[in-house]
This record gives C-alpha cells, structure tokens and sequence, in this order.
C-alpha cells in the first residue's frame, strides 16, 4: 500500500510542479493569479476596455469568447464593454493607426493579447503599479520597472500622484519582519529612492489599486491562454479519474492476492 502510494505521489508529481510556474525578475513582488476567479476577471476585463484600449488591442481575442468564458451576458457585454462600434463576434482590435502611434508615443502600444505570456504575470503586476513622475520625460512619467517607458499613466486617477522619495519601512533580518519585543508594533527604518503614494491623491486607496491591477493582470494571463481555464478543468476530472482507477486497482489487488497467500 505505502509503495503504491508513493508511485501515486511520483506520477502527479510533474503536474504539482508545472503548476507552480514561476517567471519574473527577483526584485518583482510575486503576484498570486487565479484565472478562474470569475469575479477578478470580469472586473479586469472592465479596466481593460476602459483604460487600454484606447491605445492597445487585444486582436487575437474576440468579444463573444471573452463574454462566454468571463461569465457576462452577450447584451450586458455590448452594453458596458463593447465600445468601439464593435460586433459581439469581432475581434477586439482598435482603430489607431501605428503610424500615429508611432508619432505620439515614440514607440507604438502593442497588442495585449499575448503579453502575459511574453512579460510574465509579476512583470505587468510590477510595471502597472511603478509609474512615477519624472518632469524629464515627456509624459513627465516614468517607470522603475520599465525605464523610460513611451507610455503615459493612464491609470494615475485611480492610483494618485506617485513620486519617488523617502519612506518608513519595515526592518526584515533572515527574511523576517522584525518587531517590538515590548509593544510588538513594527520596527521601522527610513529608505529613500522608494516609490511613495501622495496621500488621498487618487481615486482608489492603496490596497484597492493593487487589487484593480491584481484583476486586470488576472485578464490578461487569461487572455493570453484562454484555453487555460479549460484545461485546468480537464486537468482535475484526470486527477479525479487517477484516483478511483487506484482505488479499484488497489481492491483488485487484495482480491487476486488472498487466494495466493
Ligand atoms: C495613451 C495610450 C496608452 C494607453 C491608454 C495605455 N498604454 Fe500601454 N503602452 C503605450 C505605449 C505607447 C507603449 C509602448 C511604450 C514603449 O515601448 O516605450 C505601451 C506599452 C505597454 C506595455 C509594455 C508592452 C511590452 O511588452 O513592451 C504594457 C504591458 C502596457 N502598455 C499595458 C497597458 C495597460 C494594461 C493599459 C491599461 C491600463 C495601457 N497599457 C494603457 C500606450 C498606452
């Protein structure tokens, strides 16, 4: 029975392993992305036609798929997401011209279809929450996690003023926080060249922000494999069927050996 057990373990082992699948710089924050959150992508997918679409596609994807997979209504989509004259069956491209984007932003917006997969969930969690002002560039933002990027910060009404400064942190030794031993409040030191939010300068608190991103990137690694969702739910019923095949293989073996011993 043990033996078996651990050639059960052995054999989904690979699964357990390729779906902790770790991409991103060491200095990204990693982020948790669960594309079956249904709720995290519609909000994400609400974000994304409002703030980027009117610059970048996501051409390879069309409204209709994007509607059946998220869960939303076909009239509710073309109601609140659908809003460039688009059909429910068309994909969703935009009507700039590269050539203008070209001469507006230095460097065209790409489409976002595939995106997640080239950069990376933690990379487009870092780089949409690392927009910070900068009066020497043209857009008088920058980027920490993309330096002098051509994009502007489309997302600064929610986020607030972002600029870079000094700030309060909190003391981590061996990977630990470190805390009070008497009034158990954090331990504290002061870093400068660190990103700080100008308080009550945007729309949304911080952790609200952080969350409005965590579901936009929640979008866009859907978008970027929506067959995902699909597979995952394969993937289980296989898992399921693995394990009642090993109960009756096990049953089976007792039966064949009690005639033998
Ligand atoms: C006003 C136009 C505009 C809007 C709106 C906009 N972007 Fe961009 N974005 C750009 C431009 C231009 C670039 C190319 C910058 C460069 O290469 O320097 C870019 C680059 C990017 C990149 C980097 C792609 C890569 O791999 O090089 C990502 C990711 C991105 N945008 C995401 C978004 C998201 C998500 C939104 C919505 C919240 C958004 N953008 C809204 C103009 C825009």
């Amino acid at each position: 029975m043990k033996k078996l057990l651990a050639v059960l373990i052995l054999a989904v082992m690979p699964v357990l392993l390729f779906a902790a699948d770790e991409r991103g710089g060491p200095q990204l924050e990693s982020v948790d992305i669960d594309v079956s959150d249904k709720a995290a992508l519609q909000d994400g997918a609400r974000t994304f036609v409002n703030y980027c679409m009117g610059c970048h596609s996501a051409k390879y994807q069309r409204y209709e798929r994007v509607a059946d997979d998220l869960g939303i209504p076909h009239d509710i989509m073309m109601e609140k997401l659908v809003f460039t004259g688009a059909r429910l069956g068309d994909h969703m491209s935009i009507g700039m011209q590269p050539a203008d984007a070209k001469a507006w932003f230095g460097a065209g917006p790409p489409d976002l279809t595939l995106v997640a997969r080239v950069r990376g969930t933690d990379w487009l969690y870092g780089y949409l929450r690392s927009f910070y002002e900068d009066s020497a560039r043209p857009w008088g933002v920058n980027n920490r996690v993309f330096p002098n990027v051509g994009m502007p910060n489309v997302l600064a009404g929610l986020q607030g003023r972002q600029v870079i400064g000094c700030k309060q942190i909190q003391r981590v030794e061996d990977g630990k926080k470190q805390y009070d031993p008497l009034t158990g409040s954090p331990l504290t030191h002061e870093a400068c060249d660190q990103l700080t939010i100008v308080p009550k300068t945007g729309s949304l608190t911080p952790e609200q922000f952080d969350d409005k991103i965590k579901n936009l990137v929640t979008f866009l690694a859907y978008s970027a494999e929506p067959d995902k969702l699909r597979h995952r739910r394969i993937g289980t019923y296989v898992l399921l069927y693995l394990v009642v095949l090993f109960v009756f293989a096990y049953l089976l073996k007792r039966e064949y050996w009690k005639d033998v011993q």
